[in-house]
């Protein structure tokens, strides 16, 4: 049997990429990965207890910023793919605190990929010998493409056009990228990708607060009248979509990942709060909609995002298996369970 390689995977004690790297553990039995996360108060370890004897499985705490540890980590582990998901990746805090996006997401991605450079590149378009194919894979989002009226598709030609801190931050990181592949030759790939729910996701991101809100009866805040659109995605959806531009996606490009499931934030929460009402009824008989309460929007809110996810479809066979309401049900169930332990 061959040695196995070793991955190094930034930010997987956070929502996807601990939902990712027990997706890829499960289904790669001769790869290993190592987890470097910082736990800022959105990394969880518990979201990996799965893997609590998984020989397979490294967790590192520290910073994508910290160069003299990601150097060491390279020369450890001599990783062949680096696979980037940290970032600070709240919208609300991007507008009252930018400064820590502007670091982590633009500076540390800058660090990483650079490091990354030094250790499988000799000099522009020329691998180290066994480096020519190692990847580096960027995880991006599609707010890097601003917003969208009534009608209309983020396709990777749509011009860049980010509103919030948070999807300028990310913009720029996937510019670093992008220029590692066109003056260095690196072999980069990025994916952009719509919103994403499931199991796992931070409390303070709208389906959980929903969820969280709802189960302990206080009012359920939605933005401002509650029409903006977002294109819904499953977790494990977009998981998929990362392992197979990881895998057989084209250096230099880039791919959408977007489910199709375009629904806008009235639709979700009265969605949910009906299936909450059908498999744990409130004890006054109300239905939790009642609840609803809606909150002064936030500045520079974008309209509607919706993604075409054809290139991805077309040319590596990616397929999402959930829709909105198959994803949300899986995901309420898990949410149960959670707030009920
Ligand atoms: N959640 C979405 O809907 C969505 C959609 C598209 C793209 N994305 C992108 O996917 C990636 C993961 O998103 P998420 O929702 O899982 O985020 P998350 O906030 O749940 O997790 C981020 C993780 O990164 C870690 N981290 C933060 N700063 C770090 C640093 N400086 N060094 C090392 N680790 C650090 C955190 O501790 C946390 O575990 C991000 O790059 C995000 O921009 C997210």
């Amino acid at each position: 049997m061959s040695k196995p390689k070793s991955i190094l995977i930034t930010g997987g004690a956070g929502f996807i990429g601990s939902n990712f790297i027990v997706y890829f553990l499960e289904k790669y039995k001769n790869i290993k990965v190592v987890n470097l996360d910082k736990l800022t108060y959105a990394g969880e370890l518990s979201n990996l207890n799965e893997l609590e004897n998984n020989d397979n499985y490294t967790f590192v705490k520290g910073d994508i910023c910290d160069t003299e540890l990601i150097n060491e980590l390279f020369k450890t582990y001599n990783f062949s793919g680096v696979i980037h998901f940290a970032a600070e990746s709240h919208v609300d805090n991007s507008i009252k605190n930018p400064d820590a996006f502007i670091k982590t997401n633009v500076n540390g991605t800058f660090n990483l990929i650079d490091v990354a450079k030094k250790h499988w590149m000799e000099a522009p378009f020329k691998y180290k010998d066994g480096c020519k194919n190692n990847r580096f894979h960027h995880i991006s989002t599609d707010e890097v493409y601003g917003t969208l009226g009534e009608t209309g598709l983020f396709t990777e030609d749509t011009p860049y056009a980010p509103n919030s801190p948070y999807s300028a931050s990310k913009a720029s990181s996937d510019f670093i990228v992008r220029s590692y592949f066109h003056t260095y030759g690196m072999n980069v790939v990025t994916t952009n990708c719509s919103n994403n729910y499931g199991p796992k996701q931070h409390d303070e991101k709208l389906i959980p607060t929903i969820i969280r809100k709802a189960l302990s009866k206080e009012p359920i805040p939605i933005y401002g009248d509650g029409k903006n659109i977002r294109d819904w995605l499953y977790v494990e959806d977009h998981c998929k979509g990362i392992d197979l531009a990881f895998q057989n996606g084209l250096a230099g490009e880039t791919y959408n990942v977007g489910g199709k499931n375009e629904r806008d934030n009235l639709y979700i929460v009265h969605k949910i709060c009906e299936i909450l009402d059908g498999i744990k009824p409130r004890d006054c008989k109300g239905s939790y909609a009642d609840l609803i309460a809606f909150v002064k929007d936030r500045p520079g809110h974008d309209f509607r995002y919706a993604i075409d996810a054809s290139k991805l479809e077309n040319e590596l066979g990616w397929k999402a298996s959930e829709n909105f309401e198959s994803g949300i049900l899986k995901t309420i169930n898990w949410y149960l369970n959670k707030y009920n332990s």
